[in-house]
């Protein structure tokens, strides 16, 4: 997918991943980015189109999608983390609220934006996922939840899309240095080394996309071997309680 003049809506733009995604999006030529926020930011760059966007309002999201009418590349980055276990006191409550945010939030622009993104030609769909769309993390339980069913969103949205000429990925990570880790102590990437590698997938067409140097050893090491991959989560979990 070309990103040379191409228009961007990348939720949740104002910090983290998402500011350096549409950094890395003008970088790469983007014509005009609209940085979706809960709260509008301000930006003297002219390329960049402030845009009030909670994921989890239906109003919101349809003023979006009126004011943006010429969008061919979609990022859903927007998403929230309550870091912890299932059976932690305040499980249920977390886990709605990533469940709303990084689930039904994506569904929710995914749907109100597969007709933009037909009319102006087909565009992509860039979700932002992560390795634990793959396997649980006990200690990030509610969390890794979320990724799992959005991963089986991306997947199911590609064959739903594939005839009008949208093309679907979905960008795969360890823990990134962004707010959303601060509390967690772990070997993280830099959020610009995410976002130059999602925009080197996009420009590749590639639908899985591994955007930090881990990603695709854990896939591997899943797909060799699911049980040897939860029995070393076990053993540090067991040595942690
Ligand atoms: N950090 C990691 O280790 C890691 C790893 C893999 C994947 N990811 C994924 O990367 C994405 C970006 O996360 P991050 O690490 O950059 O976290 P972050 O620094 O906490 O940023 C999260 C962003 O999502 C926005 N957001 C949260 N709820 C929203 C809502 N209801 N509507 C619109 N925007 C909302 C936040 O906006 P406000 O400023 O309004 O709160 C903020 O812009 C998330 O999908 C996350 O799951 C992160």
């Amino acid at each position: 997918m070309n990103i040379k003049d191409s228009v961007a809506l990348v939720t949740g733009g104002n910090r983290g991943l998402g500011k350096s995604l549409v950094q890395a999006l003008l970088a790469a030529g983007a014509r005009k980015v609209y940085v979706g926020s809960r709260k509008l930011t301000e930006s003297s760059d002219t390329r960049i189109h402030p845009l009030k966007l909670d994921v989890t309002s239906e109003q919101d999201v349809a003023a979006a999608v009126a004011a943006c009418p010429d969008v061919n590349i979609l990022i859903n980055n927007a998403g929230v983390a309550s870091s912890v276990s299932f059976l932690a006191p305040t499980s249920l409550q977390g886990a709605r609220v990533e469940m709303e945010t990084n689930y039904f939030g994506m569904l929710r622009i995914v749907q109100a934006f597969a007709p933009v993104l037909k009319r102006n030609g087909g565009g992509m769909i860039v979700n932002i996922l992560s390795n634990v769309s793959w396997f649980t993390s006990p200690a990030l339980a509610t969390y890794s939840a979320t990724k799992a069913a959005a991963f089986s969103l991306t997947e199911g949205i590609r064959i739903e899309l594939k005839s009008q000429g949208t093309r679907v990925a979905g960008v795969y990570a360890g823990f990134i240095d962004t707010d959303l880790t601060a509390q967690i102590d772990a070997p993280k990437v830099s959020p610009d080394v995410v976002a130059a590698n999602t925009i080197k997938g996009i420009l590749e067409d590639q639908e899985d996309i591994f955007a930090d140097p881990g990603s695709r050893g854990v896939k591997a090491a899943l797909d060799n071997d699911r049980q040897a991959f939860y029995r070393a989560i076990q053993q540090r979990w067991d040595a942690a309680h």
